[in-house]
């Protein structure tokens, strides 16, 4: 496709060292500060010098050129035509080749942006769903090979979509060459992690820590006896938390962030970020140092790769969330995405309890209308549980009891709360705080598995109307939308989970079904199954995404306060075209005076999501369970 002379345009070195001026400071300036009172920082400072030179060498002129391009358009992923998709690749489609083999199937929905869940090469047995990372620069082999995984970025590229994957930055696998090294003895790879020789520090770093998986991995530490001492696990044992403490951490990774970058992979999603700074005293999640670190990590991507950005995994309270997408002198500078998962929580918290108050509050006080250079991504699934991430300041603002508000989550989408339409799972159950975090999946917590069960039509009509109108408010409200996979076609709960060994233990993998391709078939062909209404819908919601400039990312999304609680709404502030977004949150019929939608700026009412007029009758526009208008 480009002559030599484009490609010698895009490889020339200039282009390195203005790109290097641009984010000097955003690089060296973070440094210096987390790392320059060492002795070695010089030593480390050339070595990273020499790193990034040798990341762009080694970038395939193609890639070079993308660069080119996305310099030039730098609100890439904040446009509507963005749309993601997130799977496993083996539960997809076997391995990277059945995922190339797959490509068409994800632009007839609409997707422009493919998140393939963890691929690089996990530890054996029990991997975290492959976050147990053993070597970064392979892949998993059952998936195939890093040559197979570049073909299919380069394919992927060529239909105009986006790669995404996984990288952790705060803990190897145990089976980790670096670990393997520092049990054998070798004190620079034990700096690596954080290792103690006995067990004071540990108890008194345990004494401010929470547990994230208190039921199968309870504490923060594990002993090793090969290690003879204690190493930091924060997630499972055999998960070794990284010492970003180390300049030669940092180095590592990043060498290993442009080694992935120039594979073609479009976007690098930092796992369980918040976590990579330990200070005494503190919860050791979103130190000030964390930001540093991933501003750093930005500019270098800058530097060397700029046509890849950065998607933050931090899944912490409201207030916390912000900072991972720039906020004071990180302002534009760290992540581009980040997971909205107060939106999420607040999506399902209204579905429940038929009112949207509390979501608008938190949406409305918590997060800013616009953010520079950077967005959400917005979902109601992920492979992950639902932990109800709702502060008690903020149900009491909403006149509910924090710990009685969540209790009735967990107990509504485990099925068991009376008149609930979910089926769900507990996930790790804290006796001694009252968490009780839920699994399953999309179409299971929004009562299509209890409809069908009961074989009762008008309650699968509920289910799909809550599915769709879901998605119309992620794929609305300013961000990247993404699908997890199945959702499309409304796939139920997997129970059969429990006879894969490897998985019994953790119900996440409750709503990581395999791909029911027939089924999916049979949905494209169309009908008026749920699984053909939930495709069909889908697809037409994301196409009038990329029909509504309006939903740019870069428009404001300010929240409104409709009279009634069971409509939620927030207005696109598009100058030239704003759109106000409504939402029915509950089963039974609404209204919205005609002059509320007027004194939003919205008169002529077109809804563009149907794509068709709505009509107001005495005043008021209609609205049934669970509509989703867009009105322009
Ligand atoms: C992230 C992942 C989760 C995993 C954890 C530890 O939160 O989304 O699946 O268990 O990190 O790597």
């Amino acid at each position: 496709m480009k002559d030599t002379g484009e490609a010698s345009v895009a490889g020339d070195p200039r282009l390195f060292d203005m790109r290097l001026r641009r984010s000097h400071d955003d690089l060296f300036g973070m440094l210096a500060r987390l790392y320059g009172h060492r002795p070695d920082y010089a030593a480390f400072r050339d070595a990273l010098d020499a790193a990034l030179r040798a990341a762009w060498a080694a970038r395939p002129d193609a890639l070079k050129w993308h660069d080119l391009e996305r310099d030039l358009e730098p609100d890439w992923f904040q446009r509507p035509d963005m749309a993601g998709y997130v799977f496993y690749a083996d539960r997809f489609a076997g391995d990277f080749r059945g995922v190339a083999e797959r490509i068409d199937y994800l632009k007839d929905l609409g997707i422009t942006y493919v998140h393939i869940m963890p691929c690089l090469h996990p530890r054996p047995g029990d991997s975290d769903g492959g976050y147990s990372v053993m070597d970064y620069r392979s892949t998993d082999p059952r998936l195939g090979s890093m040559a197979d995984l570049q073909a299919l970025a380069a394919a992927l590229r060529s239909h105009g979509m986006s790669l995404c994957i996984d990288l952790v930055l705060n803990h190897t696998a145990r089976e980790h060459d670096w670990a393997a090294r520092a049990r054998a003895g070798e004190a620079r790879y034990r700096d690596y992690y954080h290792v103690f020789d006995d067990e004071t520090e540990p108890r008194a770093f345990d004494r401010t820590l929470v547990e994230v998986f208190p039921d199968t991995a309870p504490g923060n530490f594990t002993f090793d006896a090969d290690l003879n001492a204690w190493v930091w696990t924060t997630f499972n044992t055999h998960q070794w938390d990284l010492n970003w403490a180390n300049p030669w951490v940092f180095l590592e990774m990043t060498e290993v962030m442009l080694y992935l970058a120039n594979q073609g992979v479009d976007v690098l999603r930092f796992d369980a970020v918040a976590f990579m700074w330990k200070r005494m005293g503190t919860r050791c999640q979103s130190e000030p140092e964390v930001h540093m670190i991933l501003h750093a990590l930005r500019a270098a991507s800058r530097i060397v790769a700029p046509a890849v950005i950065h998607l933050h995994e931090a899944i912490v309270g409201p207030a916390e969330m912000i900072p991972y997408l720039g906020q004071g002198e990180h302002s534009g500078k760290e992540g581009n995405l980040a997971y909205h998962n107060s939106l999420m929580v607040q999506v399902w918290s209204a579905l429940a309890s038929r009112d949207a108050r509390m979501m608008a509050h938190v949406l409305d006080t918590h997060f800013p209308p616009v953010l520079p250079n950077a967005t959400y991504a917005t979902y109601l699934r992920c492979h992950d549980d639902i932990g109800w991430a709702v502060t008690d300041e903020d149900a009491a603002a909403s006149g509910l009891s924090g710990q009685g508000h969540r209790a009735f989550l967990s107990e509504f989408y485990e099925g068991r709360f009376p008149g609930s339409f979910a089926r769900g799972a507990l996930f790790q159950v804290n006796e001694a705080t009252g968490d009780r975090r839920i699994s399953g999946t999309c179409a299971s917590l929004a009562g299509l598995e209890q409809a069908l069960a009961l074989n009762d039509p008008g309650l699968a009509d509920m289910a799909v109307a809550r599915i769709l109108m879901g998605h119309a408010l992620i794929a609305s409200f300013g961000g990247i939308p993404l699908v997890y996979m199945g959702d499309e076609i409304a796939l139920l709960n997997d129970w059969h989970y429990i006879d894969t060994p490897a998985h019994a233990h953790d119900s996440r993998w409750l709503h990581r079904p395999e791909m029911d391709w027939p089924a999916a078939a049979e949905a494209q062909a169309g009908g008026d199954g749920p699984a053909a209404r939930v495709w069909h819908g889908l697809r037409h919601i994301l196409a009038r995404r990329a029909a509504t400039p309006a939903l740019h990312a870069q428009y404001p999304t300010l929240i409104c306060r409709p009279d009634d609680p069971a409509l939620f709404a927030f207005r696109r502030a598009a100058p030239a075209a704003p759109l106000l977004c409504v939402f029915n949150v509950a089963d039974s019929w609404r209204v919205l005076p005609e002059d509320w939608a007027a004194a939003q700026g919205v008169t002529a009412f077109r809804c563009a999501l149907a794509d068709a007029p709505v009509t107001p009758q005495d005043g008021k526009l209609h609205l049934p369970p669970y509509a989703a208008l867009w009105l322009a």
